[in-house]
């Protein structure tokens, strides 16, 4: 196994709100290694945005606080950086491509001059180098007559043309992390998949690890090499995508999928998970899955103690489910769709 690129290592934060300290991250640990996609699923509310954002210093402090962890970025603990040099590394060696390219391009300016100031603030360029690096790169995103584009302003683009201007942004330093966060989730479907496209191309180009937080399950299966499934700001499940699949050892991670729209029969077929995602200024105690969960049957050891994340076998898959050994043989209904997809990864 090559170093990971991000090591992510008992990672905590808090809000503290008016109703009471929200422990929206708790102890998160995971690696993402030079080249991989992983992916990061589970419900709204579940930490996986803030999670990210703390990483990269990005969550409004206070009400935020990170009281534990550490982030290495190629060896270096961003937690503990400055701000100074945590700039310098977003939008360079690490880039961000978010849900709504609005929040995130200034309204104001033309596009390709937000591009190219991009590429200024990491790199001693000519104006006119940046310019024509800026057209290359809104070419190589699929943006129509890119030399035109330039000088359009953000509000001219369509949501998918927007998109692909943040994914130029993103990757016009050659990033070796691509956090993505939901990047097609406001896009119509057929955008969404031209989007998935240029992503895949942009990520191809760079060779960029890249970090794909997403609700849909469909994307993971195309994208992602390995997957952590979250679920109240904990890690309950990470294995490679095909065994999450195939061999699904955590309840969660099962309803998860059992809860996507089927479309391989007549019916469309949907069966949500039962309950609520808890709240997160008081959990219940024990697994905090409990409450929602089809294996437990009242089990005294799921609601008094706390799964602590265990490995499954030697080949990197851990769960945070005292009982997951119960669920082999048990597949999930869904399997079918979503392996295909990651099958055909190639
Ligand atoms: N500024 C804030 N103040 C208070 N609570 C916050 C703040 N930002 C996030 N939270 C809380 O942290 C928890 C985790 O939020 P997060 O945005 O990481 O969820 P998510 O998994 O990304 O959800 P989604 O899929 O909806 O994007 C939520 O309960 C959220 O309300
Ligand atoms: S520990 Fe118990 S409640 Fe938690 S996921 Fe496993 S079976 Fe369900
Ligand atoms: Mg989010």
């Amino acid at each position: 196994m090559p170093d990971p690129i991000l090591s992510i290592k008992d990672l905590t934060v808090d809000f503290r709100t008016e109703d009471g300290v929200v422990h929206a991250v708790n102890h998160v640990t995971y690696d993402v290694f030079p080249g991989e996609t992983l992916g990061i699923v589970g419900e709204s509310g579940s930490g996986k945005s803030v999670s990210q954002l703390a990483v990269l210093g990005l969550i409004p402090q206070p009400p935020g606080r990170i009281t534990s962890g550490e982030a290495y970025f190629n060896g270096k603990n961003l937690l503990t950086m400055g701000k100074k040099d945590l700039r310098r590394i977003r939008g360079g060696e690490v880039a961000m491509v978010f849900q709504d390219p609005m929040t995130s391009l200034n309204p104001v300016f033309k596009i390709g001059d937000q591009i190219a100031e991009a590429i200024h603030a990491h790199n001693d360029v000519s104006n006119k180098a940046a310019r024509s690096r800026t057209i290359e790169l809104l070419k190589l995103v699929g943006v129509p007559t890119p030399e035109r584009r330039y000088d359009q302003y953000p509000h001219e683009f369509s949501g998918g043309m927007r998109q692909r201007a943040m994914i130029a942004m993103a990757i016009a330093n050659e990033p070796k992390l691509l956090i993505a966060d939901e990047p097609t989730t406001a896009l119509d479907v057929t955008i969404q998949a031209q989007i998935l496209e240029v992503l895949k191309k942009a990520r191809d180009e760079t060779g960029a690890a890249t970090i794909l937080i997403t609700h849909d399950l469909g994307l993971v299966a195309e994208m992602a090499d390995r997957v952590v499934v979250m679920y109240a700001g904990k890690v309950m499940e990470l294995t490679d995508v095909r065994t999450l699949f195939e061999a699904p050892r955590h309840p969660y991670t099962v309803g998860l999928m059992d809860s996507l729209p089927r479309m391989t029969v007549d019916e469309e077929w949907l069966r949500p998970i039962p309950g609520q995602p808890p709240s997160l200024i008081s959990p219940p105690p024990g697994c905090p899955f409990h409450p929602r969960c089809f294996l437990s049957n009242g089990r005294e050891r799921c609601r008094e103690e706390e799964p602590p994340l265990r490995p499954l076998g030697p080949d990197g898959h851990v769960s945070a489910c005292h009982f997951a050994e119960e669920l082999e043989g048990q597949q999930s209904k869904q399997v079918e769709t979503p392996v295909e997809a990651a099958g055909s990864k190639g």
